[in-house]
């Protein structure tokens, strides 16, 4: 398979329930700051995941600015008596071009079924938006040996009978569990092998070509002093992070971490 060199790294900020929309407006406005006095060029794709209702401020807070939006979450029917559920077309119409599926905290929190991940993959496509598909497993399943068993499973059911073209469409996101606010971060090389696994997977159903170009991010307890390590690994392709996100100078320092990496990727290609 090819190298990285050919993936543009992606630092996804997911907030979870945080921040209102005047918050939102704040961290924005200081993370544009803070690129335009540092001239950075972002070799890296810059995604923010705001609460819903703050939204619609987000998406004006990034206009012109080359940061994408995502939702934290959508239903698969396009519109109904869903109460409290958001469609894919809603979000692509308040501003987003991203959406954050099948994320553990929903996954365990909600009883959110792999039946169901795979039917918000679908509308995410059908909607024109890129979803960020989560997978990871628990501690328990880590302690019984069932890592690949599950992450195989479950990026199976996600993108069951889908096409070439709806993988490229999509991004993974390897979330263990165990390393979701924990701080317990997976080593480098832990996550590097889990990445391959993955991509093993994906190569296994959509062909090698497909999957060298899959973007694979890992989450899970990621902040400014263990990203590079992370990136630095072939088969991690950037960040899907919580807590470090919170923080416009922490966040900024991850995208910063991406850009060098971007630089580097770009370097070896030539
Ligand atoms: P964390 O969350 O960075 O706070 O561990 C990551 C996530 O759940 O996406």
């Amino acid at each position: 398979m090819p190298g990285k060199n050919h993936r543009r790294p992606m630092m996804v900020a997911n907030w979870k329930m945080h921040k209102t929309a005047a918050q939102a407006a704040e961290f924005l406005l200081r993370l544009r700051k803070l690129r335009d006095d540092n001239h950075t060029a972002d070799g890296c794709f810059v995604v923010v995941a705001p609460p819903f209702p703050a939204l619609d401020t987000a998406a004006g807070a990034v206009r012109g600015a080359d940061i994408a939006l995502a939702g934290q979450n959508l239903h698969w029917e396009s519109e109904g008596a869903f109460t409290g559920e958001v469609s894919g077309g809603m979000l692509a119409a308040a501003g987003c071009t991203y959406v954050i599926v099948g994320h553990s905290e929903r996954r365990l929190g909600s009883c959110e079924t792999d039946e169901q991940v795979h039917k918000k993959v679908r509308a995410a496509l059908a909607a024109q938006l890129t979803p960020i598909v989560c997978v990871g497993e628990t501690e328990q399943q880590r302690s019984d040996n069932e890592i690949e068993l599950i992450l195989r499973y479950q990026f199976e059911r996600a993108f069951w009978g889908m096409s070439e073209q709806e993988l490229r469409g999509s991004v993974l996101a390897y979330e263990p569990v165990w390393a979701i606010g924990t701080g317990n971060t997976a080593p480098p090389d832990v996550a590097e092998g889990t990445h391959r696994f993955l991509r093993r997977c994906a190569a296994d159903i959509f062909g090698p070509e497909a999957a060298a170009g899959l973007t694979i991010l890992y989450g899970g307890s990621v902040h400014p002093g263990n990203i590079k390590a992370l990136l630095e690994q072939p088969d991690v392709d950037g960040g899907l992070v919580g807590a470090a996100s919170l923080d416009s100078d922490s966040f900024f320092a991850l995208i910063q971490a991406a850009n060098h990496a971007a630089a580097r990727g770009a370097s070896t290609k030539m």
